[in-house]
């Protein structure tokens, strides 16, 4: 729930860039990195703000979305490591045309700074960010200056360190989905292991014609699930099943039961069926009939 004035603050902010306001503002610095990405996955990334808990927990410990469309999205976020719970209003309008986009923080500590950013294409494999700090004013003295524009480069090189992972798994996620989908009608089977072999301690992910899944002993068996979120492809073999029965994703943080496949909070599909386990002769096969 939002407060009286985040609701005033939310209600007052536009939903396009206003390109004349940077002549209003303080130019503190600027944050350049090249990144091994094409546009599609990096625009795609500034839209998703469902990803900034679950991908950078060192920046934001929550988000509740406020709106969101083509222009953008508008949330309240959560600033971890305070000893009270802190929140941030914060904004973030695209101009997708431009590659361009601004993140406004408009309520809550670092109120009116703006952080603009100007992606390019270099090839088809690499991108560059140039992300530029504004503040509503000067610093009072150079060293301070210097401090927070430090801050801050250092926050930007964390965050895209962390959205490589994100943007290379999205795009490797989709090609594999697409030789996937060439193949959803065979039939095939595929070895998981020995018995006698296969560790019961940790996950087994085996790669069908059809998809990627996981085999796991639990609860005195083994069982197998889609390595795959149905959200947006995320990888599930890494998640450990908690008491309930339920994976989580890495990206945006929904769960799933092992048995069922059901999505917890009913925001998204069930996870793809797997196929059987089997086991002959002292060997466990996923067959897909
Ligand atoms: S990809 Fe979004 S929660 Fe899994
Ligand atoms: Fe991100």
């Amino acid at each position: 729930m939002l407060t009286e004035v985040e609701r005033a603050k939310a209600g007052a902010r536009g939903n396009s860039i206003d390109y004349d306001r940077i002549s209003t503002l303080h130019y503190l610095g600027n944050y350049v990195r090249r990144l091994p990405s094409n546009m599609a996955r990096m625009m795609e990334n500034a839209y998703d703000w469902e990803h900034l808990p679950f991908v950078h927990p060192s920046s934001f410990s929550s988000i509740d979305l406020v709106d969101s469309g083509a222009w953008g999205w508008r949330a309240r976020i959560g600033v971890p490591g305070g000893l009270e719970p802190t929140f941030q209003m914060l904004d973030l309008l695209v101009d997708a045309e431009k590659n361009y986009w601004v993140s406004t923080v408009f309520n809550g500590p670092g109120e009116g700074i703006e952080i603009h950013t100007q992606a390019k294409t270099l090839s088809e494999e690499e991108i560059e960010v140039d992300v530029r700090f504004y503040l509503p004013e000067a610093p009072g003295d150079a060293a301070s200056a210097a401090a927070i524009l430090g801050y801050m480069q250092t926050q930007y090189a964390t965050l895209y360190d962390e959205d490589i992972d994100l943007m290379q798994g999205r795009q490797s996620a989709l090609e594999d989905r697409s030789r996937w989908r060439d193949h959803s009608d065979d039939t095939s089977e595929a070895l998981v292991g020995a018995l006698s072999d296969l560790d019961r301690a940790k996950p087994h992910t085996v790669e069908t014609a059809t998809g990627r899944y996981c085999v796991r002993y639990w609860q005195n068996r083994w069982i197998a699930h889609s390595a795959v979120c149905p959200h947006q492809l995320g990888p599930l073999q890494g998640s450990e099943i908690d008491p309930n029965g339920l994976i989580t994703c890495p990206w945006h943080g929904y769960s799933f039961s092992v048995v069922t496949g059901e999505n917890q909070d009913g925001a998204c599909g069930a996870l793809a069926k797997a196929p059987d386990l089997v086991e002959r002769d002292g060997k466990l096969f996923l067959i897909e009939v």
